[in-house]
């Protein structure tokens, strides 16, 4: 009675077999190549001054910043971001000059987050960061800076 025995579902596991081999070798090859490149991506990012790393503040703004404003200001703050060279407009400027194009209070640096620069590649952050993301990131702009923060940042 082996005339009876369907041939037809066995003789497909063969190539099944095969595909979902290089199926799981691809997602292998993904899976490792992402964890590379996360470790090379994030090795050329130095951890935070113990200054910042004991602040949860400062920690948040620090997040913010390495997230949005990087790819123009960069890491240091210095306006040697990867984006920096390809805007258009006014160039990005340094934030750890000794002076800052818009003012030094803290409500003129939030209102610049806020609203950004018109006419320059500054763009506002309003409707992206609520008000505490924006006094956070604000306070890690001093920072680059190498000036105190503003205590009023804090908890506004
Ligand atoms: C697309 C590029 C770009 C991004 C992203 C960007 N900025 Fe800017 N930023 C600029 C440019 C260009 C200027 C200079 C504006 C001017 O000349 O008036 C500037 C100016 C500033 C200033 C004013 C500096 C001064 O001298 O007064 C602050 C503060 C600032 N940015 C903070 C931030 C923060 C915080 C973020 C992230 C939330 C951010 N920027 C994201 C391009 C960018």
């Amino acid at each position: 009675m082996t005339d009876d025995e369907p041939q037809g579902p066995r003789e497909r596991t063969g190539p099944d077999l095969v595909v979902s081999r290089w199926v799981l070798l691809a997602m292998l090859g993904l899976g490792v190549g992402g964890f590379v490149a996360f470790r090379l991506l994030s090795a050329s990012v130095p951890p935070p001054p113990p200054e910042v790393a004991r602040d949860p503040f400062l920690m948040q703004g620090r997040g913010i910043f390495l997230a949005r404003c990087l790819p123009c200001h960069g890491l240091e703050g210095k306006g040697d971001g990867p984006l920096a060279s390809q805007i258009t407009g006014p160039p990005v400027g340094n934030l750890t000059d000794a002076e800052w194009k818009h003012g030094d209070q803290p409500e003129q640096v939030v209102r610049i987050i806020r609203e950004g620069a018109s006419g320059t590649r500054m763009q506002g952050w309003g409707t992206v960061l609520d008000p505490p993301e924006q006094n956070a990131v604000a306070a890690y702009v001093y920072i680059l800076a190498g000036r105190s923060v503003p205590e009023g940042l804090r908890g506004k």
